[in-house]
């Protein structure tokens, strides 16, 4: 077993650039292995135009990537997507994870979780897995996922347990399924989940595009709350229950990725190394790329990384904040969303000059639909947009078009 308190020595490891002596290393290592994804999530964080970022790096490369992180000293690896499954050299990769000495994660739908897979990933070594669940009803899970999966989803659950995994469910909250925590909570408990993560709805990508008619409302918020310290009480021993309350709701923006360049590098299916998840979507940030440098040199001295990093970026207020420590400034994808300044503070702060943009959200989605008008009606009653090839496709080209001036939240005419 490698020494994870150490970063791996490798030939060459010891000429770091003057930067290393200060920043610290990367812990943990996203792998985005692929955009493909059987599901079609109307709350994926993928970007947009992911059809246009699909060219894949090939095994090799990722070997490659995953040598490089650990000796740069991360010990955490998800293996994410889209769905990881749809690559048929998973077993490769968390195999050589494990000889690495890498704690490994696998991100899954369960689609393609086969009981050979499962029996081939735990031979591989890998550590745990967390699968999603889009609610405890099949209709609503079949609806936001646009598939038919629940009850795939349920197998796939038993049958990992009988291979001895640990298994961390995941369950995207929002207005639609907020109301079914406490069922969300007995189907985790009947299945034998170690962990539950309530996540709720974060408002990038097309979670973004579908915000009107998923943005809860402070009560269902309250009422959700409330079950779940209630079975926390009752079922905290069995199963540990996290609850991420949307920032929308707060007044102090959170942490966001621990800092940029603080701990998190993702690497997108085409090699793009990602400060955050949805670093993408950031206009004026040029992604490096694992193909064209080493990861090393991407973590510590490329531009993308060090944007961000620390406080030096900041502008008022949060230059002369006496909270700047603690938050850092909080999300830079949410300032550029919701400002169109990524510099910016994060409205969700309400020393932030932007504030009431995120105050004016709330409202609107606390208004009743009986009683709404205009825009925010016409909003919610727009069909959801889901996470399929045609509608990246289109987003795609909208981006590519001049006059889009790539900003691809502008919806081109996609189909729900
Ligand atoms: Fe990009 Fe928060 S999601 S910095």
């Amino acid at each position: 077993m490698t020494d994870l308190s150490q970063p791996v020595s490798q030939p060459g490891a010891q000429v770091q650039s003057d930067a290393a002596a200060v920043v610290p290393p990367p812990l943990w290592l996203l792998a985005e292995l692929t955009y493909r994804c059987p599901l079609h999530c109307a709350f994926c964080y993928n970007p947009l135009d992911y059809t246009d970022h699909n060219r894949e790096l090939t095994t090799g490369q990722w070997l490659d990537v995953l040598r490089e992180a650990r000796a740069l000293g991360a010990v955490q690896l998800g293996f994410s997507g889209g769905e990881p499954l749809v690559r048929d050299d998973v077993e490769v990769l968390v195999e050589e994870a494990h000889r690495l000495g890498f704690y490994t994660n696998l991100i899954t739908s369960g689609v393609g979780l086969t009981d050979q897979r499962l029996g081939d990933l735990k031979a591989a070594g890998l550590d745990h897995i967390q699968l999603s669940f889009q609610d405890s009803t099949q209709q609503l899970n079949d609806f936001l996922s646009s598939t038919r999966t629940f009850e795939l989803k349920q197998r796939v659950a038993v049958a990992l347990k009988r291979h001895g995994f640990p298994m961390v469910m995941n369950c995207v909250l929002h207005r639609y399924n907020l109301p079914h925590v406490d069922k969300i909570i007995e189907m985790a408990l009947a299945l034998g989940a170690e962990y539950l993560e309530l996540a709720n709805t974060q408002f990038y990508g097309w979670a973004r595009e579908n915000q009107a008619q998923l943005m809860p409302t402070q009560q269902q918020l309250e009422e959700a709350e409330a079950v779940v310290a209630r079975y926390r009480r009752t079922h905290g021993e069995r199963c540990k229950i996290f609850f991420v309350v949307p920032d929308y709701f707060e007044r102090r923006p959170k942490r966001c990725m621990n800092g940029w360049g603080a701990v998190f590098l993702g690497v997108a299916p085409d090699g793009a190394a990602l400060p955050c998840h949805a670093a993408r979507g950031l206009p004026g940030l040029t992604l490096p790329n694992v193909k064209d440098m080493p990861l090393r040199e991407i973590w510590y001295d490329s531009d993308a990384f060090n944007r961000f990093r620390g406080l030096q970026w900041m502008k008022e207020p949060c230059r002369s904040c006496d909270e700047k420590d603690r938050d850092l400034g909080g999300c830079r994808c949410q300032a550029y969303l919701l400002t169109g300044d990524a510099a910016n503070a994060d409205p969700v702060c309400d020393k932030s000059p932007f504030h009431d943009t995120v105050v004016k959200i709330v409202r609107r989605a606390a208004s009743g639909s009986a009683s709404e008008t205009g825009a925010t009606a016409a909003a919610r009653e727009q069909p959801i947009l889901f996470r399929n090839d045609a509608n990246s496709r289109k987003f795609a080209a909208a981006a590519r078009e001049p006059d889009a001036g790539g900003d691809n939240r502008a919806s081109p005419g996609v189909q729900s």
